[in-house]
């Protein structure tokens, strides 16, 4: 008897420990943007990140095998934000631009951008 209220109160414990910690689990994938009242635009501020970033292997003719995608024009790049693989792997993994070099700052505006809906 003792050992069977034992038993329910740990399988209790457990059940509230897993929920409240799914409770304020934050989703990695969605990052916050923490730039303060950040008003980005592609023409204004990113697209110069982008054509510096990136336009060494995402464009038509660079040769680079696997780089998909030219990120030349905002058209050219938006498929990759919609599907979430630009936030995916500049915020969150960092490994593009693939050579390197791109600064946090650069990554925070990218995410901010992009938390506001990519607008052009
Ligand atoms: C030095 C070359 C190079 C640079 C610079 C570079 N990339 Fe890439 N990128 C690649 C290659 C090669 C792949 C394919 C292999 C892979 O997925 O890792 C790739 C894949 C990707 C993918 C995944 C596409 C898919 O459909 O799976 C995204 C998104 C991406 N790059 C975004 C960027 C962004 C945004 C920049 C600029 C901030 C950038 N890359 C800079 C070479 C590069």
């Amino acid at each position: 008897m003792k050992l069977k209220f034992i038993t329910i109160t740990t399988v209790f414990a457990l059940i509230v420990t897993v929920l409240s910690w799914q409770g304020c689990k934050k989703d990695p994938k969605d990052p916050e943007c923490t730039l303060p009242n950040a008003t980005l635009s592609y023409n204004l501020n990113i697209k110069g990140i982008i054509d510096q970033q990136c336009l060494g292997c995402h464009v038509t003719g660079s040769g680079v095998v696997g780089a998909v995608g030219d990120f030349s024009t905002y058209e050219g790049i938006k498929p990759y934000l919609d599907n979430g693989k630009v936030l995916d792997r500049v915020v969150v993994t960092k490994d593009m631009p693939q050579s390197g070099g791109m600064s946090q700052a650069q990554r925070d505006s990218i995410n901010c951008w992009i938390a506001a809906g990519s607008p052009k």
